[in-house]
């Protein structure tokens, strides 16, 4: 039977905040092989059972099923329903149903004035407000939505429940270019007669304590609510209910939020049913207008950070010290949450959030640097349930400090808080250290994509560094949809940039201006070759992943500003020098204290510049812009040319002899071929010279596998990967890590620490060796001609021993499965190929088959290939 198995708009599942133009994507399922699909047909409507079609493609004959652009005028703030079916030629799908809500179309619709109940002299302060509107209503209603956004982080709340399951509104994007609203259906939840709408308004991002100085109100000094209710009565009218200085203001129970700090929340302060219709306000003060140019105003599209995993004590225990801790068994990003029986009025409770222990077992807090991470409750009596509201924690242990009542596990649980992306991926395998890996990993991306990508989510940084963000991109889009994350962080990346092209360390970005004191921003913020790539890299790796050209013309200009800046700050050819370059940040072979690797950086920046205008270059191509295609062709073959001249002896050898200066020019491609094979033996000899370990930092880490298994060193690859002491990815993991660690000897094997100030143990850069573990291990590779997973390859590569591997990623067409059994005398492979795509398979060092399945195989030099097209096949051949 064909089946459509889920629609997609702009690759999300009913989302809300549509505005303009979209794109349709669906999976579908068979029982058949080898299915495609002929035609398709498509249904937009404004009722649900689709007798109000706004939209109506007729029986289109097409194997799209992605990309399916869609452009008519929506209504502003409006539920559509869509259906699609398809047909494979032999037979007719069902209809499969979806929807999705739009946002105002045009900027001038919206309605709601910024309000806020702060005052100027409050600029310092984090309390939290409370701010409150009733609204009667005296019709039928058909639709309601709650339509807001912020000043500072909101929570909404109708009729007593908190709006939507979102978090953290409207999240962290560059504010004065770029502010987000929401969207929520609240239809269920208006009732006839009296209604109360209220929100709680906190500093975060906005007005609270952010960057390396610790400054203050980096957009504003008031926080402040914008936005409306939207009611549709069933007699086709429409009323908005806007937010004005009617609507009332007071002070919340919350007395100091901050995201570094934690939150100071004061029970005692609490007016309850202030959320309710009937509660008297006449103390509460009138709202002021605050300034807002309401055409920065862009809709939020998809879901935002959600509290996403729960979990329970592991442990609570005392510590030699005598401190009492609970452990959650997993380093974690979000809030602890409690709940108290029978607490005294004036009671306190006080917890402080960390992420290790010290090598006595006492509670360590040094790398948190100044972030206090502390969350402290002052008791009302009687019962009750808390967890923070505008602040995060990094942490696996809380150091309860003061709790009123009997410290017991079933009082506390964490609650892992990041952007809700449905996950996408997974990888196991024989190996249970790998697995392990992979579940920090995994870990990683929960404990650092809360709503910007940051480096951390512990120490009092916690921004969107570029670098690290660009360098975990594809292990992330492997793992999770990260399209709609990603995209928004992109827009902001692009209205940060400069006028002359260069690309900001941080995005959101506020340390420009801001750190001069700092030594990492002493020379500028911005234009660091690996960090400012993410211009590039980002936009280029959904284009892979997702087929995507919309975001590429979207980003176009972007990228094209910060090649040209590149261009005008170099010299001979590749020499890219401008300000402070990062390098290969961290990396082991730096001078003993420092945090620059030994890899000169003029090096690794031309080789960066080399390879942004590879894809730049390619990216032109695609997009059909002919002359800018020539043009970056012509500069990447130059720069090539000078990478050559600069750095590459004669002989194959580099003129800097660092694993990351062979990685680069390996992975890059930058060597000429007929010196490839020595360029890789060297790079061979500085592996062996360190015992197989590596020393590399940010720059050579995530491609160090792949530069040895595309260049005939497999089961280097492997043993490098495999290796279980210092230094390794599951060295860490033996440690007991449960994240990634931002340093390889973050904590040392004699339980010794890096230095307190500069040591994350959630820091997901190094996960990024996750890409070598899906394309290689797993076999799961794209092609960058069909992008999108529409044609891919399934080719693993067998090796360290390990005797089964399983990927599976579900890909915007379906769910691809790539499980591989390595037998005594053979392998067994096992794959699943969603309708509607092929792909080749390709088994390297296959020797004979002993069950194709039906397929067809071609013999090369080197591998066994065939075409394969949708379903499930397996095939048994020796190796
Ligand atoms: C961050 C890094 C970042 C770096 C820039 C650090 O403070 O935590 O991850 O990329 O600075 O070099």
């Amino acid at each position: 039977m064909l089946k459509i198995k889920n629609i997609t708009v702009n690759y999300l599942k009913a989302p809300f905040g549509i505005q303009g133009e979209i794109q349709l994507g669906w999976a579908m399922e068979s029982d058949r092989r080898n299915v495609t699909q002929r035609s398709y047909e498509i249904e937009i409507s404004e009722n649900r059972d689709f007798s109000k079609l706004v939209y109506e493609s007729g029986v289109v004959s097409s194997a799209a099923s992605a990309h399916v652009v869609v452009d008519i005028a929506w209504k502003d703030i409006c539920k559509y329903y869509v259906r699609v079916r398809v047909s494979d030629g032999q037979e007719i799908s069902d209809w499969k149903e979806s929807y999705f809500i739009t946002a105002y179309q045009k900027q001038e619709s919206w309605h709601g004035t910024f309000i806020s109940a702060e005052t100027q002299e409050e600029r310092n302060e984090s309390g939290a407000t409370l701010i409150r509107r009733e609204f009667s209503v005296k019709k039928e209603v058909a639709a309601a939505y709650f339509v807001g956004t912020a000043h500072g982080l909101y929570r909404a709340y109708l009729n007593g429940a908190k709006i939507g399951e979102d978090e953290f509104r409207p999240g962290w994007t560059s504010y004065h270019k770029r502010l987000l609203y929401q969207i929520y259906d609240v239809s269920c939840r208006i009732r006839p007669g009296k209604n109360v709408v209220g929100v709680m308004l906190g500093a975060g991002w906005y007005k609270g304590e952010m960057g390396f100085e610790h400054d203050r109100n980096h957009y504003g000094t008031r926080t402040a609510f914008g936005g409306q209710i939207v009611l549709d009565y069933t007699d086709g009218t429409r009323e908005v209910i806007a937010s004005d200085t009617e609507w009332k203001g007071a002070k919340a129970p919350i007395v100091f939020s901050e995201i570094y700090d934690g939150e100071i929340y004061d029970a005692g302060l609490e007016q309850p049913g202030w959320k309710l219709a009937d509660f008297d306000d006449s103390a509460w003060k009138k709202t002021e207008i605050v300034s807002r140019d309401l055409m920065t105003l862009y809709p939020q599209q998809g879901k935002g950070v959600q509290k996403i995993t729960k979990l329970s004590p592991a442990a609570v225990f005392e510590t030699p010290k005598g401190e009492t801790v609970i452990d959650f068994g997993q380093n974690l990003t979000g809030w602890c949450a409690f709940t108290l029986e029978n607490a005294v009025a004036g009671d306190v409770v006080e917890l402080k959030c960390f992420e290790v222990l010290d090598a006595e077992g006492n509670v360590y807090t040094e790398n948190l640097r100044k972030a206090k991470q502390t969350i402290r409750y002052i008791c009302r009596g009687g019962g009750a349930a808390y967890h923070p509201h505008f602040t995060y924690q990094g942490f696996r242990y809380v150091q309860v400090v003061r709790f009123p009542e009997p410290v017991r596990a079933d009082r506390f649980q964490a609650y892992a808080v990041h952007s809700y992306m449905e996950e996408t991926g997974s990888f196991q395998c024989s190996n249970e250290l790998l697995n392990r890996l992979q579940h920090n990993i995994l870990w990683g991306m929960k404990g650092n994509f809360l709503d910007v990508p940051t480096d951390c989510p512990q120490r009092d940084e916690r921004v969107g560094w570029t670098g690290d963000a660009q360098i975990f991109s594809s292990t992330a889009t492997f793992l999770m949809n990260t399209y709609a994350f990603f995209d928004k962080w992109i827009q902001d990346v692009a209205a940060d940039q400069r006028e002359d092209g260069a690309v900001p360390h941080v995005v959101p970005d506020i340390l420009t201006g801001k750190c001069e004191n700092n030594w990492l921003c002493s020379q500028g913020c911005e234009g660091a070759s690996a960090w400012a790539d993410a211009a590039i890299i980002i936009p280029w790796n959904l284009y892979r992943a997702y087929g995507d050209r919309r975001i590429l013309m979207q980003q176009y200009d972007s990228m094209k500003k910060w090649i040209e800046f590149m261009t005008d700050h170099s010299e001979e050819g590749c020499l890219f020098r401008y300000a402070l370059q990062f390098g290969d940040w961290v990396a082991l072979d730096a001078e003993e204290g420092s945090y620059f690797g030994a890899t000169p950086t003029v090096l690794t920046s031309a080789a960066f510049y080399c390879e942004m205008t590879r894809i730049f270059s390619e990216i032109a191509d695609i997009l059909g812009r002919k002359s800018d295609h020539e043009r970056y062709e012509a500069l990447y073959e130059e720069l090539k040319e000078s990478f050559r001249k600069h750095f590459i002896h004669e002989d194959g050898t580099l003129t800097a002899q660092t694993q990351t200066a062979y990685i680069v020019a390996l992975y890059f491609d930058l060597v000429p071929e007929k010196l490839r094979a020595r360029a890789a033996l060297e790079l061979k000899k500085l592996l062996d010279k360190e015992n197989g370990h590596l020393v590399t930092g940010f720059i050579g880490t995530p491609y160090f596998t792949h530069a040895l298994s595309r260049n005939g060193y497999l089961r280097e690859a492997y043993e490098l990967l495999l290796k279980e002491d210092f230094p390794s990815w599951l060295y860490s993991v033996k440690m007991g890590a449960t994240t990634i660690w931002e340093h390889w000897d973050g904590l040392k094997p004699d339980g010794s620490m890096w230095s307190a100030d500069m040591n994350s143990f959630n820091h997901y850069a190094y996960g990024s060796v996750g890409d070598w573990m899906y394309r290689v291990i797993g076999g799961l590779e794209i092609d960058e001609k069909h992008p999108g997973y529409e044609h891919f390859y399934i080719q693993p590569q067998i090796g360290g021993g390990l005797t089964w591997a399983e990927t599976v990623y579900e890909s915007i067409h379906g769910t691809i499965r790539i499980r591989w059994e390595h037998k005594e005398d053979y392998v067994m492979l096992k794959v699943e190929i969603p309708v509607n795509t092929d792909a080749d398979m390709i088994l390297f060092g296959a020797g004979r088959m002993l069950e194709a399945d039906g397929l067809e195989f071609t013999k090369t030099e080197h591998d066994l290939r065939a075409r394969v097209g949708s379903g499930v096949w397996t095939v048994k051949y020796i190796a």
